[in-house]
């Protein structure tokens, strides 16, 4: 039997994918964030969800190891989209990718007298190419999470980080200074797999379309 395998990380993409799967007649058997399993069998013996960091969701689709997935425009940035087709922007699981500062350090001035910059990011390539394309002098501290705490203790001036409601940063002593890109989560689908599969996978691709339209 052909089977679809879709990857997706748990958390706020997992919860906003669940009503989009439901218009699809699609149910997981169970959550993510209840079961240790992996692999999420669905009311559909053909369907199956692959439970994955966000950051391994490209990869997987790259490779094969999934049909389809769904991430976030920041980590398909820091990706590269190689053997992928972005397919859709579902507008789900939205926020924005910010150069924040302690409230203390004056970012404009700084840039001003062309002062070398410290920024703390997990996101490497888009902050390289957004203090490139603005002129700005940065030095790249490569970290994998909690950003905010990097200029509290020197380690960093700035953080280019995710911000969605602002309450991490408010509660950091940090603000934003600059956006640098709007972020949703977006319908990937492995290039070989759309060509063999497509009879197949299509309905579901054209459901997800129809639910994200009226988010975007
Ligand atoms: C993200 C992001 C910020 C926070 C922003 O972290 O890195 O820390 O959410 O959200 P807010 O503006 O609503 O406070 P997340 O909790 O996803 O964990 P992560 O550090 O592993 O990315």
């Amino acid at each position: 039997m052909e089977t679809i395998t879709l990857a997706l990380s748990k958390g706020r993409i997992f919860e906003e994918t669940v009503p989009l799967l439901a218009a699809a007649g699609i149910t997981p058997t169970c959550d993510p964030e209840a079961s240790r399993q992996l692999i999420i069998s669905t009311n559909l013996p053909h369907v199956r969800l692959l439970i994955v960091r966000a950051t391994d969701v490209p990869t997987y689709v790259q490779y094969g190891g999934a049909d389809l997935g769904i991430a976030g425009k920041d980590v398909l940035l820091e990706h590269g989209g190689e053997g992928l087709y972005q397919l859709l922007d579902l507008g789900i699981a939205r926020c924005r990718l910010c150069v924040a500062v302690p409230r203390t350090f004056d970012y404009a001035q700084a840039v001003r007298l062309g002062s070398r910059i410290r920024v703390a990011t997990k996101y490497l390539k888009s902050a390289r190419a957004h203090f490139a394309a603005k002129g700005v002098h940065v030095d790249l501290i490569k970290l994998y999470g909690s950003m905010e705490l990097a200029p509290l203790v020197g380690l960093a001036d700035a953080i280019v980080d995710l911000v969605s409601t602002g309450a991490t940063l408010r509660a950091n002593g940090l603000v934003e200074v600059e956006t640098i890109a709007a972020i949703s989560s977006r319908l990937v689908v492995n290039q070989a797999a759309l060509k063999v599969k497509r009879a197949l996978l299509q309905p579901l691709i054209d459901v997800f379309e129809e639910k994200s339209r009226d988010r975007i």
